[in-house]
């Protein structure tokens, strides 16, 4: 890890060394509560996803505005928020794997923890591994309601479900939590109306989910999913009683780019890439962050409050030319700080160590805290 250049809580954020992923605390908190506040008064309940923070101070000040929990990918992920206090987790996604299984069930025996499948192959494996080390274990049967990637068809639900509960305590170690509904494509679509209708095909094969599953005798507790882009439209259904969202938190440039959804609250971008001018061209400046400091696998960076287009120059560098249009506006100078809105900002953290997080403001603010990324590079 780069000690030489942290920042400390006082700092001005003039200081603080480039490139640096920060995060606007004071816009964040809005977005905290806006959210938290959106599930409460809609009678949902909010398990955030911190695959997109990856850390366990974010995902403590998210439980404490009233999160059920969080989510997270992958196993290593798991570990290392439990590791770091966090103790209500759900991994939104399958292990097959049977040393990642031992691993996964050697964690539920520390903390309340939760996992999909969509397979008979895949519950027979979990039910062998939590088995072995003697745990118990949330299973959500993850049903693929319009994505094409992970999960079974709808009318399988009821026949997984049957598996989960073959292995129910105090016999096995599955206990049954419900259907995981995540429409992943449906995310990104720009327009309202797209979104709506993919939300809305999602509902139908979540409800043929839960029918299939009472037609096998079994209770559904709880249909969970929904991300940034859906999570109005899913409500609406009357579907889903757990909300995943994660990105809300930050709001990356992609996710600015979708038009807005009705009823859902607008949410500020929280995170930045602090960058500065290292040298200059006649008609561009160069900036000393790259794709090493922020993902492009969603596009550039947004070029904050300046009438500047972002380029990729490499690993290390970023290219800022005038926008076509730009009116007033002129190159910044030698030694100037650029802040970047990051396209995608899940990726952009996976990046770095550690947040900078900032009160009062990109502007005139100071650095309140360094924050961990726990789960940085935790992949697997
Ligand atoms: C299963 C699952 N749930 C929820 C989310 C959160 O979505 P977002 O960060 O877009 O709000 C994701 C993101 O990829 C996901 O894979």
């Amino acid at each position: 890890m780069n000690v030489a250049s942290a920042p400390r809580p006082g700092d001005p954020v003039e200081s603080i060394d480039t490139p640096a992923l920060v995060v606007d605390l004071d816009a964040m908190e809005r977005n905290l509560q806006a959210m938290a506040e959106f599930a409460r008064s809609h009678g949902v309940r909010l398990r955030p996803h911190a695959k997109m923070h990856k850390s366990a101070t974010i995902a403590r000040l998210q439980i404490a505005a009233g999160a059920a929990g969080v989510c997270v990918q992958k196993t290593s992920e798991a570990e290392a928020l439990a590791a770091a206090g966090i103790d209500d987790i759900y991994i939104s996604n399958e292990v097959i794997d049977a040393a990642k299984l031992a691993r996964v069930a050697a964690l539920a025996a520390k903390i309340r923890l939760a996992i999909a499948v969509d397979s008979v192959e895949g519950v027979e494996r979990l039910a062998a591994a939590v088995a072995a080390a003697g745990s118990v274990i949330d299973v959500f049967v993850e049903v693929d309601v319009g994505h094409g990637r992970c999960g079974a068809p709808a009318a399988a639900a009821g026949q997984l479900a049957q598996r989960v509960v073959s292995h129910a305590p105090p016999e096995g170690g599955l206990r049954f939590a419900g259907v995981q509904a995540y429409h992943g494509a449906a995310q990104h679509l720009r327009g309202g109306e797209e979104r709506e209708a993919a939300s809305q095909h999602a509902a139908s094969l979540a409800r043929a989910a839960q029918a299939s599953i009472g037609a096998a005798g079994i209770a559904c507790p709880l249909v969970t999913g929904a991300g940034t882009g859906t999570f109005g439209f899913d409500v609406a259904s009357g579907v889903w009683g757990e909300l995943q969202a994660g990105s809300y938190l930050f709001m990356d440039r992609d996710y600015a780019d979708n038009a807005a959804a009705p009823g859902a609250p607008r949410f500020e971008h929280a995170l930045f890439v602090k960058s500065r001018v290292m040298s200059r061209g006649a008609a561009h400046a160069v900036v000393d962050a790259g794709h090493k400091s922020h993902a492009l696998d969603s596009g550039p960076p947004r070029v904050w409050q300046r009438e500047l287009a972002y380029a990729n120059g490499g690993d290390e560098h970023g290219i800022l030319r005038l926008h076509a249009d730009a009116s007033r506006a002129s190159l910044p100078a030698l030694g100037e700080t650029v802040w970047l809105v990051p396209g995608h900002c899940d990726p952009t953290v996976n990046l770095h160590d550690r947040y900078v997080v900032v009160r009062g403001g990109l502007a005139g603010g100071v650095v309140a805290a360094v924050w961990p990324i726990e789960a940085r590079g935790c992949v697997s």
